[in-house]
């Protein structure tokens, strides 16, 4: 059988949801792009991010570094003075406005310990007290702080507020080679030039992020495709297996049946059997030799006179006893097994009118006693014919046994309903017997054959007895077996 027989598709897998027609590779690749895609997103925004704070930290420290040593130098008359002269201002004003590196400053103040303007972008503000501000007090503290800033949230007025964000930053400007501070620089910075280069780092960085997740992606789908084919073939093997072995199931139930039917079959043709034998028994020799007897009579009393010799009398009297005695005996032999081979008609009876009629039969030629419970209520016909023989059988070689080594003391046969199991119970008080050690299949054969019959209808047989305490033959039959 082929998989194409089966039936079987690559990647056919009971799924409930819109991935149905995908194979396991394909999912994968969806479920990982998306996963890696969220990722790379997220890795990247945090990668731009990072570069764009690290450029501007840097160049707010760079600036601070260059302030500190190039201003120093122009306002160090501070250190004895709290104002600047002229020619200070004037250099201060042309490194603000015209240098390279002021052309990138659009607003700088440089204020005084008391918090007054000794200089400033606005010419008009210098020598003005302005400030209460933080981060001029944050300053004086030795510490820089800086940050990015709106240029609509300023009050200044002397700069370009079309060129955007500003980084504004406050730094201290010490005495040179002095730990001393002479003045706090507040300066603000265009960021226009500084944005083109974030821009292209940042346009680096998601190129890069990007390749990175492409690549890991290509990666990950070849190695799971290799993955998925191989779990794909397993599965299949694994299908073809299952359903070799249903198949094995199916045939080994069938067998079972098969079987258990041959069994129930057995049954009846021995049970016919049986009843030929017995019929033969009982119209062939038991019928002879009831003649016999007969004629034994008739012969003895036709030559009773030439027999008259009274010598001879009594030993002919009393071989014609024996003889007739021994030919009794026999008939009642014959005619005790073939009533012991034939079973009544059961076909007609229910369970517990079967059980009784044994009973009864039992009870007749043994002309002893026995207790019968029989609880349970039963459909008629829900017995099949085999298990009611099988049960004639069982409690009929059981009180049998009761009554030969059992002594027939407290003869008992109880019928339960256990769930979807019949309990048969055949009890009584004799001198019990050691089983299994004292029994010896070779010289008996009446366990054997219950045994035989009650596992023939995928019964359960077993026997309670010690020495002294009794006997119990218990026989579990499932109900409608083979059905
Ligand atoms: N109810 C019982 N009480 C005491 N001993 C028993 C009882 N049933 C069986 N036994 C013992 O087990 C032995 C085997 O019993 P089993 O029915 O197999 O053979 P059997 O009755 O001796 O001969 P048969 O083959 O004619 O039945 C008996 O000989 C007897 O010793
Ligand atoms: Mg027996």
């Amino acid at each position: 059988m082929s998989f194409d027989e089966l039936g079987i598709e690559y990647g056919t897998m009971s799924k409930q949801h819109v991935f149905k027609k995908l194979s396991l590779s394909e999912e994968f690749a969806i479920i990982s792009f998306v996963v890696l895609l969220l990722g790379s997103l997220i890795m990247g925004w945090w990668v731009s991010r990072s570069i764009e704070r690290g450029v501007i930290q840097q160049t707010a420290f760079t600036t601070t570094q260059f302030l500190d040593s190039f201003v120093s130098h122009l306002i160090g008359e501070l250190s004895k003075t709290d104002r600047l002269n002229r020619t200070s201002i004037t250099l201060l004003e042309s490194f603000d406005q015209n240098s390279p590196a002021g052309k990138q400053v659009a607003y700088f103040n440089l204020w005084e310990k008391n918090g007054r303007l000794v200089y400033s972008s606005d010419l008009s503000k210098i020598g003005r007290d302005l400030s209460t501000r933080t981060e001029l007090t944050n300053a004086w503290r030795d510490r820089i702080s800086w940050d990015v800033i709106d240029p609509n949230n300023l009050d200044y007025s002397v700069f370009d507020r079309k060129k955007g964000d500003l980084i504004g930053i406050f730094c201290p400007i010490h005495q040179a080679r002095s730990d001393r501070i002479l003045a706090v620089a507040e300066i603000y910075l265009y960021t226009d030039a500084l944005q083109a280069q974030i821009y292209r780092a940042k346009v680096q960085s998601w190129e890069l992020v990007f390749a990175v997740t492409l690549s890991m992606f290509f990666l990950l789908y070849l190695f799971f495709r290799q993955i998925s084919q191989t779990i794909t073939t397993q599965q299949q093997l694994m299908k073809f297996q299952v359903m070799q072995l249903s198949d094995l199931i199916n045939n080994n139930n069938e067998l079972h049946k098969s079987v258990e039917q041959a069994q129930y079959r057995t049954t009846e043709i021995n049970e016919s059997f049986l009843r030929r034998i017995s019929a033969e028994l009982h119209d062939g020799p038991a019928q002879a030799l009831g003649y016999t007897l007969l004629c034994l009579d008739s012969i003895f009393d036709k030559y009773s006179k030439e027999l008259k010799d009274p010598t001879n009398e009594s030993i002919i009297q009393k071989e014609k006893e024996n003889l007739r005695t021994a030919l009794a005996d026999a008939l009642d032999k014959i005619r005790n097994l073939a009533s012991g081979m034939a079973m009544p008609e059961l076909d007609n009876l229910n369970l517990k009118q079967v059980i009784q009629r044994v009973v009864s039969i039992h009870e007749q030629r043994s002309k002893t006693n026995v207790d019968l419970e029989l609880d349970i209520e039963l459909s008629q016909g829900q017995i099949a014919l085999p298990l009611k023989i099988g049960i004639y059988r069982l409690i009929q070689e059981a009180l049998t046994n009761a009554y030969l080594h059992g002594k027939g003391i407290k003869q008992r046969v109880q019928l339960k309903k256990n769930d979807e199991e019949l309990v048969v119970i055949i009890s009584d008080n004799g001198p019990g017997f050691d089983y299994p050690s004292d029994y010896s299949q070779d010289q008996h054969l009446g366990i054997t054959g219950m045994k035989e019959r009650v596992l023939s209808l995928s019964g359960h047989f077993e026997i309670q007895s010690t020495p002294g305490s009794g006997t119990k033959v218990i026989a579990t039959f499932p109900i409608s077996p083979g059905k």
